[in-house]
C-alpha cells in the first residue's frame, strides 16, 4: 500500500501555486511554524509565490524558523554559489523573515562533524520540522543523501556523485567549480518531519519519479524510502508524472 498523496498539475507555475498555498495554510495554522527549505531550480517558483503573498500582506513569516537541507562544502556564505545567498537572494531578502531564524549548515568550517552535530541539535532545540520542503535529484537523491550501498540518518558530510556535480555545473562556469562535497541533513532527519512536500518538475525527472510510486524501497534511490513517510504530498507537473502507471 503505497502511502503517498499524489497532486498533478498541468504545468510548473500551477505547480508552484499549489505548494506555496500549502506552505502559506502551515503558516496560518502555525505562526511560529518550522519550515524545512531546499534549493535548486525546482522550488525557487514556489518562493516566488510566497514573497508575493508577503508582499500583498496576506502571509507573515515573522515568527517563522526554517532549516535548509544543504549546503556545498567547502564553500563561504558571500560566495554566489553557496545556498546561503541562493536562499537569500530567492526567498529570505524579499519578506519579513527574523534573519536568527534562518539556519543553512555552515560550508565553511573546519570541523565538518561538529557543524553537522551542531545542526541537529539545533533542529531538535527547534522541535523538529514542521514541513519540509524537497526537490528530487536526477539520480534519486533527497538533500544530498546519495545513491549508495547505505545512508546516513543524521546530518552528514557526503561526496557528491560524478551525476549530481555534472546535473549541477549548470550553476558554475567550469564543471571543475562545483564543490565535490557537501552537508546535509540524513534520511532520519528529514523523515522525521511532520509533513514532507516533494515537488517535481520536467520530463528530464519523469523517470525516476516513477520509481518512488512503484512501492519499491531501495537505498540505490534515497527518494523511495520517502514511502515510509506518513504524510507526505508529491505535487508534480505533468511531465514529470508523464511516466507514472496510472
Ligand atoms: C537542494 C537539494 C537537492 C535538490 C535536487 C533537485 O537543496 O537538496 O536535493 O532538491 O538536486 O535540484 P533541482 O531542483 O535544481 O532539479
Amino acid at each position: 500500500m503505497i502511502n503517498l498523496n499524489k497532486i498533478i498539475c498541468n504545468n510548473y507555475i500551477e505547480m508552484s501555486r499549489y505548494a506555496a498555498q500549502i506552505i502559506a495554510k502551515q503558516i496560518k495554522v502555525r505562526p511560529s511554524a518550522v519550515l524545512g527549505l531546499a534549493t535548486g531550480s525546482t522550488p525557487v517558483g514556489t518562493y516566488h509565490e510566497l514573497i508575493k503573498m508577503n508582499r500583498a500582506g496576506k502571509l507573515d513569516f515573522s515568527k517563522i524558523t526554517t532549516f535548509n537541507l544543504d549546503e556545498y562544502y567547502r564553500i563561504e556564505k558571500h560566495n554566489p554559489q553557496s545556498y546561503h545567498y541562493f536562499m537569500h537572494k530567492h526567498l529570505f531578502s524579499h519578506i519579513n523573515i527574523n534573519s536568527g531564524s534562518i539556519h543553512i549548515p555552515d560550508g565553511d568550517v573546519d570541523c565538518a562533524d561538529e557543524e553537522c552535530r551542531r545542526y541537529d541539535c539545533m533542529i531538535e532545540q527547534a522541535g523538529g520540522i514542521d514541513l519540509q520542503i524537497l526537490g528530487l535529484g536526477a539520480n534519486g537523491h533527497i538533500g544530498f543523501n546519495e545513491p549508495s550501498s547505505a545512508l546516513f540518518s543524521n546530518t552528514h558530510l557526503t561526496p557528491l556523485t560524478i551525476e549530481t556535480i555534472q546535473a549541477n555545473s549548470r550553476f558554475f562556469a567550469n564543471i571543475d567549480d562545483v564543490p565535490k562535497y557537501a552537508i546535509t541533513m540524513g534520511m532520519s532527519s528529514i523523515l522525521q518531519a511532520k509533513k514532507i512536500l516533494l515537488l517535481i518538475t520536467g520530463s528530464s525527472k519523469a523517470k525516476i519519479a516513477a520509481e518512488i510510486f512503484k512501492g519499491r524501497i531501495t537505498t540505490d534511490i534515497p527518494a523511495t524510502l520517502l514511502q515510509l513517510h506518513p504524510d507526505i504530498t508529491v505535487i508534480m507537473d505533468r511531465e514529470a508524472a508523464s511516466c507514472i502507471a496510472q
